[in-house]
C-alpha cells in the first residue's frame, strides 16, 4: 500500500464518538496555563531522553538510515532520544527482498548507530499486509505462510539481544465499524497467522517484548474492541503477547481521542504493557503542542506505558511533512511541541514502570526481584535491585537504580556473574567486562537522579545470572 493510500484510508476512518469541544477547549486552556506556570525542578530533564529515563521510560524516534550522514539530523538524534525504530530498514521488503536471501545493510546501519550512543531498538515490523517484498505478494496459503514465519524467524534470530520490543504484527485489523481482520494475503492463509508469528518470534528472540501494533486504535471504538478481544484471547491461551503498540498518528481528521489515557488503561488491564510507537500530530503553534502535552501525560500518568517514540526527528524528516506533525522544524529548530513535550515528561511522576515480564516460554523461571543491597533511598548513595527473566541458556537482567537522599550526578553498578556467564547486550548504561565481575555506568542521559529518583538500565547475557547482587556506588 502506498504512503498516500495509508494516509486517505486514515483520514477517511470513521471515529467513534463525538467531538466534545468544550471540554477539548478547557483541557487546552488547562494546559496552556501548565505551560505558562511551569518550573522545572532541580533535576528535571533538560532532553526528552534524559527525562523519560528519570520516569523509567524511554523517549525515541523513527530514525532513516540514509540520514545517519546528516550531522544536524544526528545531533538532535543522539542528544534527545534513547530509543530508535528503523522507519522501513527492518520491514519484510529491506530484509528479504528475494526469498531466503536476506540483507541487513541498511537495519545493521541504524542499530549500529544505536549501540554505540545507548540507546535501545524497537525492532518494526515482522509481518504487516504492506512493504511486502513483490515475491511475497504474489504468494498465498501454505507457501506464504511458511515463508512469513521462515522471515520472522530468520530476523528475529538475527536480532536477538539487540531488540528492546519487537512489532510482531503490524496493522491486521480492518478500519471502520465492522470490528473484523484486515483482508490481506497473510489473513487468507488463516486466522492463527497473528499467532503463529507470535510463538515464532518468542521462540528466535526471547528477551525481546513482542507487541502487536496499529493506527485507528487510540480510543475506544470497533477496531481496538477488536484488537482487545485478541489481546484478551492471547492472553488467556498463553500466546505470547507483552504490549500493544499505539501508533497515534494524528491530524484534524483524525484527532487525540478524548479517551486516549482510558484506551492505554484498558490494554495495560490485560497485562501487557502499552507504548506509543508513531506518534506524529499535525498542526503548529499552541494547538500542537498542546495535543502532544495530552499525549505525554496520558502516557506519563500509566505505570505501564514504557516509552514514546515520534515518527521521525524534524517536520521535513516526517513522510507527512506537509502537516509538520514533529518536534523540530526543517533547520531542526525546537518547536513549540518539543517544549510542551518536555514539560510533560518533566511534570511527570519521577517513578517508573515495573518490568513487565515476558508471557508464554521462555523464560522458566518467574521474574525475581532482590532486596537492595546498598543504602536505601534515605541514605546517601544509590541501590540497585534486579528483575531476571530466565531461559534454558540465557537471560535478561533488568537493574533498578535508585538515588539516596542527595541524589546522583553519576552511578555505577557492579555484579559478579557466575561462571559461564556473559554479557551480550546492553541497555541505558555502558558495560565494561562481559563476564565475571562486570561493571555498568549511567550513559549520558540518566546519570543525574533527584532523590529517590529511579532509572532502569538492562543487559542480556548467556549462561545463567541466578543469584547476581548488584551493588551501585555514585561517582
Ligand atoms: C511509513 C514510513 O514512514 C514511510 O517512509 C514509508 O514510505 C511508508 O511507511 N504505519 C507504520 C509505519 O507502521 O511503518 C509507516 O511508516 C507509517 C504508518
Amino acid at each position: 500500500m502506498s504512503v498516500n493510500s495509508i494516509r486517505r484510508g486514515r483520514q477517511a476512518a470513521v471515529r467513534s464518538g463525538p467531538r466534545l469541544a468544550l471540554v477539548l477547549t478547557a483541557v487546552g486552556a488547562l494546559v496552556v496555563g501548565t505551560m505558562i506556570a511551569f518550573t522545572p525542578s532541580a533535576s528535571a530533564g533538560t532532553t526528552l531522553g534524559a527525562s523519560a529515563a528519570e520516569r523509567g521510560r524511554y523517549f525515541g524516534t523513527a530514525v532513516a538510515a540514509n540520514k545517519l550522514s546528516d550531522s544536524v539530523y544526528t545531533t538532535i538524534l543522539n542528544r534527545e532520544f534513547n530509543s530508535v525504530t528503523a522507519e522501513n530498514e527492518m520491514k519484510w521488503d529491506a530484509t528479504e527482498p528475494s526469498q531466503n536471501q536476506f540483507n541487513y545493510a541498511n537495519a545493521d546501519r541504524i542499530v549500529n548507530s544505536a549501540r554505540a550512543n545507548g540507546q535501545q531498538v524497537r525492532g518494526h515490523a515482522l509481518a504487516w499486509h504492506s512493504q511486502q517484498p513483490g515475491w511475497a505478494q504474489n504468494m498465498s496459503g501454505t507457501a506464504l505462510r511458511n515463508a512469513m514465519l521462515n522471515h520472522v524467524t530468520q530476523v528475529a534470530t538475527y536480532y536477538r539481544g539487540k531488540i528492546s520490543a519487537w512489532d510482531v504484527v503490524n496493522e491486521a485489523f480492518a478500519d471502520g465499524g465492522g470490528g473484523g481482520r484486515r483482508d490481506s494475503n497473510l489473513q487468507r492463509t488463516g486466522n492463527d497467522w497473528i499467532e503463529a508469528a507470535f510463538r515464532a518470534a518468542r521462540a528466535a528472540d526471547p528477551g525481546a517484548k513482542l507487541c502487536y501494533n496499529d493506527y485507528n486504535t487510540d480510543g475506544q471504538n470497533a477496531k481496538s474492541n477488536a484488537v482487545y478481544a485478541m489481546v484478551q484471547d492471547f492472553r488467556a491461551r498463553g500466546v505470547p503477547i507483552d504490549c500493544v503498540g499505539f501508533q497515534s498518528h494524528f491530524n484534524a481528521q483524525s484527532p487525540v481521542p478524548n479517551d486516549y489515557q482510558a484506551n492505554l488503561q484498558r490494554f495495560v488491564n490485560l497485562g501487557v504493557e502499552v507504548q506509543i510507537t508513531e506518534l506524529d500530530i499535525e498542526g503548529s503553534g499552541t494547538t500542537q503542542a498542546n495535543n502532544y502535552a495530552r499525549v505525554v501525560s496520558a502516557c506519563l500518568a500509566i505505570s505501564r506505558c514504557t516509552g514514546i517514540t515520534v515518527w521521525g526527528i524534524r517536520d521535513t524528516d516526517s513522510w507527512r511533512a506537509s502537516g509538520t506533525p514533529l518536534l523540530f522544524d526543517g533547520s531542526g529548530n525546537k518547536k513549540a511541541a518539543y517544549t510542551s513535550t518536555l514539560n510533560a515528561l518533566n511534570s511527570g511522576n519521577p517513578t517508573q514502570p515495573p518490568t513487565t515480564p515476558p508471557t508464554g516460554q521462555p523464560p522458566t523461571t518467574p521474574p525475581t526481584t532482590r532486596p537492595p543491597t546498598t543504602p536505601p533511598p534515605g541514605g546517601a548513595g544509590c541501590s540497585a535491585t534486579v528483575s531476571l527473566n530466565s531461559w534454558t541458556g540465557g537471560f535478561v537482567a533488568t537493574i533498578r537504580v535508585t538515588a539516596g537522599s542527595s541524589g546522583t550526578t553519576g552511578w555505577a553498578v557492579s555484579l559478579t556473574l557466575p561462571s559461564g556467564a556473559a554479557v551480550t547486550n546492553t541497555w541505558n548504561a555502558t558495560a565494561s567486562g562481559s563476564s565475571g565481575s562486570v561493571q555498568f555506568r549511567n550513559v549520558s542521559y540518566n546519570g543525574r537522579l533527584n532523590a529517590g529518583q529511579s532509572t532502569e538500565f538492562g543487559f542480556q547475557g548467556t549462561g545463567s545470572a541466578t543469584g547476581i547482587t548488584p551493588t551501585c556506588t555514585v561517582s
